[in-house]
């Protein structure tokens, strides 16, 4: 049956446990403190923008773009100063979460071969780059 089911989106079970994941995530990061002192002063916004970014990721409905645009996830993230360190961190919370959320060893191997890159590409500590808060803006 499981294998009937095309986005990985539908085989971990959907918007609701997406959504789970992402709050344990962010409960670890709010624990660590070196991890938490690169995000802003409230993680509301980070909050609700990860769950809409990663159903759209995880093949769901376009939900971050109909607001935001193309997400452009590099550029977005160049006024927080993230490196080496920061990305493994990331990952190692964002597997942890899918663990204690059920989702299964198989689908995580493919979502972190996608994830894994895609989160050391957001590394820009040495770089000499815009660091002023984008906000809410839509990009094309
Ligand atoms: C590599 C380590 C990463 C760190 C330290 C990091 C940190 C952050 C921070 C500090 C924000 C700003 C939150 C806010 O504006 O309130 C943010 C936003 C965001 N991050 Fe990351 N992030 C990382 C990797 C990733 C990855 C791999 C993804 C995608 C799977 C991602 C998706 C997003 C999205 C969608 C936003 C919202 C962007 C916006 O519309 O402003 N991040 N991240």
């Amino acid at each position: 049956m499981d294998e009937l089911v095309a986005n990985p989106i539908d085989r971990i079970g959907g918007r609701a446990v997406v959504e789970a994941i992402v709050d344990d995530f962010y409960a670890r990061v709010a624990a660590d403190a070196v991890q938490r002192a690169i995000y802003p002063e409230s993680l509301e916004p980070g909050i609700r923008k990860l769950k809409l970014f990663l159903v759209q990721w995880l093949g769901g409905e376009p939900l971050y773009s109909d607001l935001y645009g193309h997400p452009r996830l590099r550029r977005r993230h160049f006024p927080f100063v993230i490196d080496e360190l920061a990305a493994g961190r990331w990952l190692r919370y964002m597997r942890e979460a899918m663990t204690v959320q059920g989702v299964s060893a198989e689908e995580q191997a493919a979502i972190f071969k996608g994830l894994g890159p895609l989160a050391h590409h957001m590394v820009n500590a040495n770089e000499d780059i815009p660091r002023e808060p984008l906000g809410d803006i839509r990009m094309v």
